[in-house]
């Protein structure tokens, strides 16, 4: 089977949706984003006293860094393959799956849970929305060329592990 990185925005459900692929498949599940928080502290903690700069290099450094069970569902952070040549560097090491979901479906999902993340504090209401939407646009090119395109909605773990025998 091999790696599969889950990619998507923030709140597109990749650790929750990783998780449940994994325990579905019986493979081992690594959620990049807390490997990060081990090492480093917080991320929001990181983004205050090193800036965002340095958290997207060391973010990446992790990526290419760790060492991987043979067979397991890798999630990451919703930045990462937006960053140097991450997107690429998962596509020659696994298969990528982006979860798409919709701005409105995010912000909704969001609102209780933006002090852990460092790009939406204090950011309420129609500013979370604009926010999420632009940042999403700009973004979306990229997402879009992971190997497999999911409708993050309503997807289950079944869902994703036939997309994944489909596409090998
Ligand atoms: C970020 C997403 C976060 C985290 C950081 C920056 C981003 O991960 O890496 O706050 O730029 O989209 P999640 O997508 O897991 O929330």
């Amino acid at each position: 089977m091999s790696l599969t990185f889950l990619i998507g925005f923030m709140g597109s459900g990749k650790t929750t949706h990783g998780r449940k692929l994994a325990n579905f498949l019986d493979v081992d599940f690594i959620d990049l984003d807390e490997v990060f928080e081990q090492q480093n502290g917080t991320i929001s903690n990181y983004f205050t006293v090193f800036g965002e700069e340095k958290f997207r290099q060391t973010e990446s450094d992790l990526l290419k860094n760790t060492v991987y069970p043979e067979n397991a569902i890798v999630s990451t952070g919703g930045g990462l393959p937006v960053f140097f040549d991450n997107l690429n560097w998962m596509k020659q090491h696994g298969t990528v799956i982006y979860l798409q979901v919709p701005p409105g479906v995010i912000a909704a999902r969001l609102s209780n849970a933006k002090n852990e993340r460092p790009l939406l504090q204090h950011k309420t209401g129609n500013e979370l929305l604009q926010f999420i939407t632009e940042r999403l646009a700009e973004r979306e090119p990229i997402y879009l060329k992971a190997q497999i395109i999911a409708d993050g909605v309503g997807i289950t773990a079944r869902k994703l592990a036939d997309l994944l025998v489909h596409h090998s």
